[in-house]
């Protein structure tokens, strides 16, 4: 049977993982991981939750320990933005909790679920339809920790056998927790913007493509990598996945399709535009396809329309 330990639950992917990871296997069995902030609502109502702060060994094994946790979607990290601001606390929270998970994982026999991301690649990785085994030298914190994490994981499953399972995220778009200080943010915000005043200032230049992927696929992927057949993965962390790219020129035409008095202006974040800079325009998933049958639902229209028509409810309520 399976018992799971989500860190980083109250986090934007952690919060809406949680609940479809006890609609799969139960609601007792997953145990939502806080670090400080509480979780509220259904996350808070809906089974068991924790302190486990990833950077707190001790902390985090008692979790283990007490619910006999044999799989960790380990979800907990500091996002791009965030972690030029911070690069103490990125690599703190991002190498040494993620450190702590693995040892965790080798002793109590855990599977565990980690995400990478686009920002594992850099300048040099080649920008277009950029290949699952290709050159990774990335200029930002939160792709150093990124691609340490890749490598570390891989380690572990090569060196202790720890079931270590990845994929390299894009960005993410929901509706329900909203993301904290990452890059790609402006493709949550822009939807939100659009319903409250029919208007967005962007903070990316026109013509800065970068992957990006819907909630909904995003779960799915997690779920179905931990699920597929461990014979079948050559690979088996920092899969390429996703779901559409587009620039912000490319997502405000599709808001115009169904709000045509949408407008977007601009007001560069010099930082976060260098750190997209640095991010390929596309990835190449395939890999991911042919291990383990990875096929995003959403696309960009799709998405644009469950996204307005949700928030729609939730902000004019
Ligand atoms: N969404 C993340 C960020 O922008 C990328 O993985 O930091």
């Amino acid at each position: 049977m399976k018992r799971i330990l989500v860190t980083g639950s109250v986090g934007q992917i952690g919060s809406e993982l949680t609940l479809e990871l006890r609609k799969r296997y139960g609601n007792d069995n997953v145990v939502a991981g806080v670090n400080r902030t509480q979780p509220t609502g259904l996350l808070k109502d809906s089974g068991p939750w924790e302190l486990a702060n990833c950077t707190d060994f001790e902390q985090l094994k008692s979790v283990v320990k007490k619910y006999e946790i044999d799989t960790i979607y380990h979800l907990a990290a500091i996002l791009s933005g965030v972690a030029e601001a911070k690069p103490d606390l990125a690599w703190n929270v991002n190498i040494n909790g993620l450190y702590n998970v693995l040892e965790i994982a080798r002793e109590f026999n855990c599977k565990v679920f980690i995400p990478s991301s686009i920002g594992a690649f850099g300048p040099s990785t080649p920008p277009d339809k950029t290949p699952q085994d290709t050159i990774q030298r990335p200029t930002t914190m939160y792709g150093v920790t990124k691609v340490s994490g890749e490598l570390i994981c891989d380690y572990y499953y090569k060196r202790f056998g720890v079931d270590t399972r990845g994929v390299r995220y894009p960005g993410i778009i929901s509706n329900d927790t909203l993301p904290g200080g990452g890059t790609t943010d402006y493709a949550v915000e822009i939807y939100y913007e659009a319903i409250r005043n029919k208007k967005f200032t962007c903070n990316l230049k026109a013509g800065t493509f970068m992957d990006m992927m819907y909630m909904p696929d995003a779960i799915n992927a997690a779920i179905q990598l931990m699920e597929a057949d461990s014979d079948k993965l050559i690979h088996r962390n920092a899969f390429n996945v996703t779901a559409m790219s587009f620039d912000p020129e490319i997502i405000a035409a599709s808001i115009k399709k169904v709000i045509p008095e949408f407008t977007m202006d601009y007001n560069v974040d010099e930082v976060k535009q260098g750190i997209a800079d640095s991010w390929p325009n596309s990835l190449d998933d395939s890999t991911a396809k042919e291990e383990w049958g990875w096929n995003p639902e959403y696309d960009l229209e799709a998405m644009t329309k469950d996204m307005l028509s949700v928030l729609e409810k939730k902000i004019n309520v």
